[in-house]
C-alpha cells in the first residue's frame, strides 16, 4: 500500500512536485454533518530515488465545514429536507475554506440497520501461484450469500487466508499453491437506508462515490497499523449510537452497534435535573463526569429551569449522579458487544473509544475499570495540512473517509496523478501559507 498520510502538508514548499487532486469525506451524523475535504498529492521524491517504484500518496486536510443536523435518528435518515439542508450548509462552509468546489464524496453510513457476519469462499488456483485475480474470485465466491432483498453489501472484508492447509496468511499473492480459501467479513445495511442518505447527498447537489461502514471510516483516522497489527477495538461514541469495529492481526475481524449514544445522556439530564435539552447538552459538556466521585461534593452549576422558571444552582455531584449510571450502561453494553464476538484475548492494544460523546470526563478510568485492559481516547492523528481543525474526536469518521478515498484510488487515477504535474493551487498555497503561519507561532511559543 503506498497511501502516507503527510505529517507536515508541505509537500509544494520543499521543492518536491506535487500533483494534486481533491478527495472530499461526508459524514451524515445523528448530531451534526461534517464534510472534509483533502488535497491528494504524489510525490515524486521516491520515485527520483528509486525509478519504477510506487509513489507515495499524501493527503492533507484543506477544508472542513460543520453543520447541526436535525434529520437523523441513530444513524437513520427521518427527515430529508432537514439532512438536505444541513449538507448543504457544510459543503458551503468546506469549499469556501478549502478554495475547491467537490462534486463526489464518500459517505459514512452506521446505526442500526447495519449487520455483519462472516462467511467462507474457496477456488482453485488456475497457474499453481496466486495471483491478484485468484483473490478476486476468491472474495467473490465468499460473498455468494443469500442476503435478504432488503438489504445491501456495504464491505466484504478479507480476514484470512488460506492456501491448501496452510492458514493465517494475509497476503498470499505470489504463492504456490493450488487450493485458496478465503475467511471475510462481510457488512450489510438496509437498502432504504442507504438509498435516503444518497439521496439527501444528491439533492444537496453531490455524487456518491461510495458508502463507507462509520466505524471502519473512524478506525482508519484514529488507530496506528502497529495497533490493528497486536489487535484492538475502535468504539465510535457519536449521538445516537455506539459503533464498534475490532481488527485482530491488522484486518477488520469484527462489527457491531449499540443503540445508545450521547443524546440518551443528555435526555438523562434534562429529566433528572428538569431543564431543557439545550441546557442538558451544555452543563454535560462542561460539567459532566462519568464518575461522580471524582468531582467535589460542594461545587455547584447553574441550569436553566423549564417553562420560563428560573436558573437555579445545583450540586455538580447530583449532575455527575445522573450521567454516572448512563455511562456504566453504556460502557457495560459495548463491552458486551466486544466479549461476545470472542476476540477479548486477541484486542493486545486495547480499545479506543473516538466520536463526540467520548470526551466526558472520566469515561477512560471507567471503561478501564469495566475491562480491565488500556483504553484511550482517538483523535484523527493520521493527517496532514490543517490538522488543527479536525483534530476532535468527532472528526475522525470525516477525516477517516479520505483515507478510505486514498486507499481506493484507482491504477488509472493513482497514474494520472503521478503523470499529470499541477501547479500548486490556490488551497495548496493556503495550506503552505497556514502552516508557515502556524510554525512561526509554534516557534516563538516554544522559545
Ligand atoms: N465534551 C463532551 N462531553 C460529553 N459529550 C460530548 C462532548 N462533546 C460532544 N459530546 C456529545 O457527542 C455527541 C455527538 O458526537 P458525534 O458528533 O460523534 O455524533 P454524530 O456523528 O452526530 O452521531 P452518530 O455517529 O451517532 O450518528 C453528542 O451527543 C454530544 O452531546
Ligand atoms: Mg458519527
Amino acid at each position: 500500500m503506498t497511501t502516507k498520510i503527510s505529517k507536515t502538508g508541505q509537500g509544494s514548499s520543499k521543492g518536491i512536485t506535487k500533483k494534486q487532486h481533491v478527495v472530499a469525506g461526508l459524514d451524515i451524523g445523528t448530531t451534526k454533518v461534517s464534510l472534509v475535504i483533502g488535497a491528494v498529492s504524489a510525490s515524486t521524491q521516491i520515485q527520483l530515488a528509486a525509478p519504477g517504484a510506487a509513489p507515495e500518496i499524501n493527503v492533507d486536510i484543506v477544508g472542513l465545514g460543520t453543520a447541526p443536523n436535525t434529520g437523523l435518528r441513530q444513524g437513520v435518515v427521518v427527515n430529508v429536507e432537514a439532512t438536505t439542508e444541513a449538507i448543504a450548509k457544510a459543503r458551503e462552509e468546506a469549499e469556501l475554506m478549502s478554495g475547491h468546489e467537490i462534486e463526489e464524496v464518500y459517505i459514512a453510513v452506521g446505526g442500526n440497520h447495519i449487520k455483519s457476519f462472516d462467511s467462507r469462499g474457496m477456488v482453485a488456483i488456475r497457474n499453481k501461484e496466486v495471483k491478484s485475480e485468484d483473490i478476486d474470485r476468491v472474495i467473490e465466491a465468499a460473498k455468494a450469500v443469500a442476503v435478504p432483498a432488503d438489504r445491501e453489501v456495504l464491505h466484504v472484508l478479507p480476514r484470512e487466508f488460506k492456501l491448501d492447509d496452510q492458514a493465517g496468511i494475509f497476503d498470499p499473492i505470489g504463492m504456490s499453491g493450488v487450493r485458496l480459501e478465503a475467511n471475510v467479513h462481510i457488512v450489510t445495511a438496509g437498502k432504504t437506508a442507504l438509498q435516503n442518505i444518497v439521496k439527501c447527498a444528491e439533492k444537496a447537489g453531490l455524487k456518491v462515490r461510495g458508502l463507507v461502514l462509520q466505524q471502519l471510516a473512524s478506525s482508519l483516522s484514529v488507530l496506528s497499523d502497529d495497533e490493528k497489527k497486536l489487535g484492538a477495538a475502535v468504539v465510535d461514541l457519536g449521538g445516537g449510537t455506539c459503533d464498534i469495529i475490532t481488527y485482530v492481526a491488522g484486518s477488520v475481524a469484527h462489527t457491531s452497534t449499540v443503540p445508545v449514544g450521547g443524546q440518551h445522556f443528555t435526555q438523562d439530564i434534562a429529566m433528572g435535573l428538569r431543564t431543557p435539552q439545550t441546557s442538558a447538552e451544555k452543563v454535560k459538556k462542561k460539567h459532566g463526569c462519568a464518575i461522580a466521585d471524582l468531582v467535589d461534593e460542594n461545587e455547584t452549576i447553574e441550569v436553566e429551569g423549564v417553562g420560563g422558571r428560573k436558573p437555579r444552582a445545583v450540586l455538580r455531584r447530583d449532575l455527575c449522579e445522573v450521567i454516572e449510571p448512563r455511562a456504566e450502561e453504556t460502557l457495560g453494553l459495548i463491552w458486551h458487544e466486544i466479549r461476545k464476538s470472542g476476540l477479548v484475548n486477541q484486542i493486545g492494544s486495547g480499545i479506543v473509544l473516538t466520536g463526540g460523546a467520548c470526551q466526558l470526563e472520566g469515561l477512560l478510568e471507567m471503561g478501564e475499570f469495566i475491562s480491565d485492559i488500556p483504553v484511550r481516547r482517538g483523535v484523527p492523528e493520521q493527517v496532514g495540512g490543517l490538522t488543527d481543525v479536525v483534530r476532535s474526536p468527532e472528526h475522525a469518521t470525516a477525516v477517516g473517509l479520505l483515507n478510505y478515498a486514498v486507499d481506493n484510488m484507482t491504477a488509472q487515477e493513482r497514474q494520472r496523478l503521478v503523470a499529470t504535474p499541477v501547479e500548486a493551487g490556490v488551497s495548496d498555497v493556503m495550506s503552505g501559507w497556514a502552516q508557515k503561519v502556524k510554525d512561526f507561532f509554534g516557534g516563538a511559543l516554544n522559545s
